[in-house]
């Protein structure tokens, strides 16, 4: 086991799984020290380091980096930095998380041409050379997809006009991921896990969209649309790539259960939370204009 008051750097802290790592490791007693490209617009908790840094600019990053005994890496930047970034994190003996995707995993839905696959196999070969202890965590869908996804259409009305409407996912709780995350990034049992992180049930679209209307307590019904209706309504707003991503792996996926798996269990001590539970403690924000 770590010392608590070890430095822990959380990359991605002001997101949507960084946020809840920092909320975990606080929770544990551990010494965090969150990067953001605008620290005084990060809002996270007093006690936390706010470090200013961003992740194509690698010298920027070396008072971040500076000391920290782990760090927790999300990537959302373009690629070209990912060599200089590896290197400054090999400088110094200090454990890696890094916050991936089930690309390896051979369920139709994980196998789909999908342009963020290659990146993160890059980052995970490169985290690999250095000889870092690297842990990998690799969680399938998030839930909270469906505050993207249907929330706006939720506060319109009881209708959501989605394809695939059969196909199944296991939506995995942010809250889960960072669990694990922390656990992981303080604890000595899994520094060179490779950990597929899944929801605890496989369920299609539609009973995602009926559990969320369970939860608020407004029947919602599922409206079957084509990919064809699909990709002229996400064309004004979602880029073209994604929508086509999201396209191919629900066509692939189709007729599939979901890939589940027990690692949230094994890791944290306690089941993956279950997608109503998710929906429960989200009712709020499908009711309001604002997603965080
Ligand atoms: N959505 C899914 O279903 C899913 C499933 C599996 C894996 N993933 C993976 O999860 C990761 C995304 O996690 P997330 O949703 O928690 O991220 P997110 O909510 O998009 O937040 C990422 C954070 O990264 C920071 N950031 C962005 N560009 C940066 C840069 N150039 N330098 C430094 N920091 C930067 C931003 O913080 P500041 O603005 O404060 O700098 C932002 O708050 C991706 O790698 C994605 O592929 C997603």
């Amino acid at each position: 086991m770590r010392s608590r008051r070890d430095v822990v750097l959380v990359t991605g802290a002001t997101g949507r799984v960084g946020r809840l790592v920092v909320d975990e490791l606080l929770r544990a007693g551990a010494s965090v020290r969150a990067l953001s490209r605008r620290p005084e617009r990060a809002a996270l908790p007093a006690g936390v380091e706010v470090v200013a840094g961003d992740l194509t600019d690698p010298a920027s990053l070396a008072p971040a980096v500076e000391g920290a005994a782990a760090v927790f890496l999300v990537w959302t930047a373009p690629p070209a930095t990912v060599p200089a970034v590896v290197a400054r994190l090999a400088a110094q003996p200090r454990r890696v998380v890094y916050l991936s995707s089930p690309h390896q995993t051979p369920h139709p839905f994980f196998q789909q041409p999908n342009a963020l696959r290659g990146l993160h196999a890059e980052i995970e070969r490169r985290l690999a050379e250095t000889g870092l202890p690297v842990a990998v965590l690799r969680p399938g869908m998030f839930a909270s997809n469906a505050l993207h996804w249907w929330a706006p259409q939720i506060r319109q009305g009881d209708v959501v006009r989605w394809p695939y409407g059969a196909v199944e996912t296991a939506p995995i709780d942010e809250r889960d991921i960072a669990a694990v995350a922390a656990r992981v990034l303080l604890g000595d049992r899994h520094v060179h896990a490779d950990l597929v992180l899944t929801g605890p049930e496989s369920l299609s679209q539609a009973a995602q969209v009926r559990a969320i209307g369970e939860a608020i307590k407004r029947p919602l019904r599922f409206e079957e649309v084509s990919p064809g209706e699909f990709r002229r309504a996400a064309a004004a707003t979602w880029p073209a790539g994604v929508v086509e991503m999201l396209l191919g792996a629900w066509r692939a996926a189709l007729g599939h259960g979901a890939f589940l798996t027990s690692a949230v269990e094994e890791v944290v001590g306690e089941p993956a939370t279950t997608f109503f539970r998710w929906a429960i403690d989200n009712a709020a924000t499908f009711a309001s204009s604002g997603i965080r």
